[in-house]
């Protein structure tokens, strides 16, 4: 039985900040951003903003009402969660209207959160093979103002559909995992912000490639000729081209020439999004099928997951009959051509807005924010979910 994703999508919050003028404004060439770093906007999510709310709006551009009957497990991914306690899950299953016989979990593993809960997805799907499960990585990467890592803080989230019978991508069993305990990235839950050894985490995400990469390939008997295209989890995205260069000699020169081009359209939506966590892998991925014109079905796609603290994982699918049928590529292009530029001084005192942590109550205008799924408020320490 084919197992994989049925149906993808992204969501972004509807503000960005210009890389440009950030450059401007913190005193720094913009090539640095622009071409050292990769990035041209970074999108802002605003209070009204969260992984659930983030999350239940990427997921509700992709699902019908058969898939809000069929499904029965909701996993959302973050490290962005909203409660120790309480799944955000739980709140996306309500705010979407999925039938009630159904698990609501969260799941983390810094970036890594998705790939995790695609595979716990796959072996459900395997022992049930009439369910359906709703897969979801959502974040808000914020290293704080005028840090180093400033110019890779984003926004937004990537919603999945895994069944049977995949309309998009077949997932194999090939996956090779891989993990190290080390400190190149992590947050004490005291703190709002990450704690990141900028360089390092660099160096880690280059090392967890090769040493999986290796030892994938010595497993499977694959080469990188092999593939069509690889999508990597992109912190910002200079990042997987690196990892990319690292192995892309071993390919004939004209498979260079595509998998080099299939990775720069991969890559299209992150430089104008940036960091999303999570689900940063997979809208690199969603990023490749909305602007590909040369993948065809049966092609193969590689899938490079890294979290860090770190966790690394390699696997490949197989992209299924009629797929470009199923893409939401004008919705996609809608909600980033729809968003909202923010001069540096309100994206400065927009990142400054914090929710009450003393019980107080606070009403937020609902008309602050285009999205249909947002955060009015928050009122003895519940935040106010609104579907508009
Ligand atoms: N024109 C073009 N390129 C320029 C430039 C200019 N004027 N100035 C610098 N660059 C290049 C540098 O050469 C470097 O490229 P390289 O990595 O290919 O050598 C790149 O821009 C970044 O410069 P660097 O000095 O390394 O940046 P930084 O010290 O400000 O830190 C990060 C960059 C990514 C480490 C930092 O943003 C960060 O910590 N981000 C969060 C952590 C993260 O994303 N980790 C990734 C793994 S998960």
């Amino acid at each position: 039985m084919k197992i994989g994703i049925d149906k993808i999508g992204f969501y972004t919050p509807a503000f960005y900040v210009d890389m440009v003028e950030l450059a401007e404004a913190r005193n720094i060439d913009p090539n640095k951003f622009t071409i050292g770093i990769g990035q041209d906007k970074m999108a802002f999510a605003p209070i009204t903003q969260d992984s659930v709310t983030m999350g239940a709006n990427a997921a509700r551009q992709i699902l019908d009402e058969a898939d809000l009957k069929a499904i029965d497990m909701v996993i959302l991914a973050t490290e962005s969660g909203i409660d120790e306690s309480k799944a955000g899950a739980v709140y996306i299953h309500r705010l979407l209207g999925i039938q009630p016989f159904s698990r609501a979990i969260e799941i983390k593993e810094a970036c890594y959160g998705a790939t995790a809960g695609i595979n716990l997805a796959k072996d459900y799907v395997a022992k049930n093979p009439e369910s359906k499960v709703l897969v979801i990585g959502s974040d808000i990467a914020r290293y704080g103002l005028s840090t180093a890592g400033e110019a890779t803080q984003g926004a937004g989230a990537v919603a999945m559909v895994v069944s049977a019978n995949p309309r998009c991508i077949a997932l194999q069993d090939d996956n090779v995992f891989y993990t190290e305990d080390i400190m190149d990235f992590w947050r004490p839950v005291y703190s709002e912000y990450a704690c990141v050894e900028g360089k390092y985490s660099t160096e880690q995400y280059i090392h967890f490639f090769d040493t999986i990469w290796t030892r994938y390939t010595e497993k499977f008997n694959q080469k990188l000729e092999d593939f069509a295209a690889i999508c990597f989890h992109l912190p910002y995205t200079k990042m997987g081209k690196k990892a990319l260069d690292l192995i892309i000699e071993t390919a004939p020169p004209a498979v260079q020439e595509k998998l080099l081009e299939n990775y720069r359209l991969s890559t299209l939506y992150s430089r104008n999004i940036g960091n999303i966590y999570t689900g940063s892998l997979y809208l690199s991925f969603i990023s490749l099928l909305d602007h590909q014109s040369n993948l065809q079905e049966n092609d193969k796609i590689g899938f490079f997951s890294y979290g860090s603290g770190a966790v690394g994982e390699f696997f490949h699918g197989v992209l299924q009959p009629g797929f470009k049928k199923y893409l939401q590529t004008q919705t996609h292009e809608e909600l980033l051509n729809n968003r909202s530029k923010l001069a540096i001084t309100e994206y400065e005192t927009k990142f400054k807005q914090q929710l009450p942590k003393d019980g107080s109550t606070l009403e937020i205008n609902p008309s602050s924010d285009p999205a249909e799924i947002m955060l009015t408020g928050i009122q003895d320490h519940r935040r106010q979910y609104v579907r508009k």
